[in-house]
């Protein structure tokens, strides 16, 4: 356990065993999730691929849509695992950003090895609820 309240490595370990669930047979790059809620409980994702290819889902959007779907919209923290440390792609910074800036993002490979970041570095200057309640000038 950390200072700020989780375990690092047992969300990253949550990611890995997510990532061996991908379905992934076009990419074959799997990812995995896990993301850490408020209010403690752990929801993961993978990809999801499909034949016809935009309808892929990306691990990360899987996760979110898990918690949501469950009832959770406060995070701490996603752990997001591929092969070679792959960074999330803009449509799930955009989908985590709704759901707050300061999430912690742990990028990691599948050795551990980790970069951590937070959804204001990885979308500054991002589009949010704001932006629509915003009057013009
Ligand atoms: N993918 C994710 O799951 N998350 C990302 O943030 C980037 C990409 C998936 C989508 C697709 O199944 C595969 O990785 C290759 O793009």
């Amino acid at each position: 356990m950390t200072s700020d309240g989780f375990d690092r490595q047992e969300l990253i370990r949550q990611a890995v065993a997510a990532r061996e669930r991908a379905y992934a047979p076009y990419s074959n790059y799997k990812v995995g999730a896990a993301l850490l809620g408020k209010s403690g409980r752990v929801y993961t994702g993978c990809n999801v691929e499909n034949a016809v290819y935009p309808l892929c889902t990306c691990a990360e959007r899987t996760a979110v849509v898990k918690a949501v779907s469950e009832g959770e919209r406060e995070f701490a923290a996603l752990a997001v695992v591929t092969e070679n440390g792959g960074s999330p792609c803009g449509s799930c910074r955009q989908t985590l950003r709704e759901f707050g800036q300061d999430i912690i993002v742990l990028i990691a490979d599948i050795t551990g090895a980790c970069r951590e970041t937070t959804v204001a570095e990885l979308l500054p200057g991002s589009f949010s609820v704001e932006d629509l309640r915003r009057e013009t000038r």
